[in-house]
């Protein structure tokens, strides 16, 4: 699948963001390396702090499907649907991603039209704390 196709994917993800309190809505296509597509979506919750973006949604996800190898994930995130600028991860989901993938894993960034911009782990997490 490509870099496009995939954000396509996270666009169609962010169609199912329950997010009734920010308004802003988040998808994510994550991808397994044998090809294996997981979407994901953010959740939010009345009591703010269960609230789950959605870059964790697809991993856990995949994670309790029993995957454990990834390669690449698409990411968008606008105020209601409308993907402005780019949304890159947040500080826990980069911790999450850091503990499936190496640093090489490869994060991609979309928005409205065509522009992308695609980032390692590494450079969104450097020095990241791992057993
Ligand atoms: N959000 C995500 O889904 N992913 C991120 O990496 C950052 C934030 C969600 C959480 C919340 O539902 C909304 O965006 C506003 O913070």
């Amino acid at each position: 699948m490509t870099d496009v196709e995939l954000i396509e994917k996270a666009k169609e993800a962010a169609r199912a963001s329950y997010s009734p309190y920010s308004g802003f809505t988040v998808g994510a296509a994550l991808i397994t390396k044998d090809g294996k597509l997981y979407l994901g979506c953010n959740i939010e919750n009345a009591s703010f702090s269960p609230t789950c973006c959605a870059e964790r949604t697809a991993f856990f996800k995949a994670v309790s499907e029993g995957e454990r190898e990834f390669s690449k994930i698409a990411i968008v995130g606008g105020k209601g649907l409308d993907f402005t600028d780019f949304c890159p991860p947040c500080g826990v989901c980069r911790q999450v991603m850091k503990e499936f993938c190496g640093e090489d894993f490869t994060v991609i960034l979309g928005k409205n039209g065509e522009e992308v911009k695609t980032l390692t782990l590494g450079e969104l997490l450097p020095f990241g704390f791992g057993l």
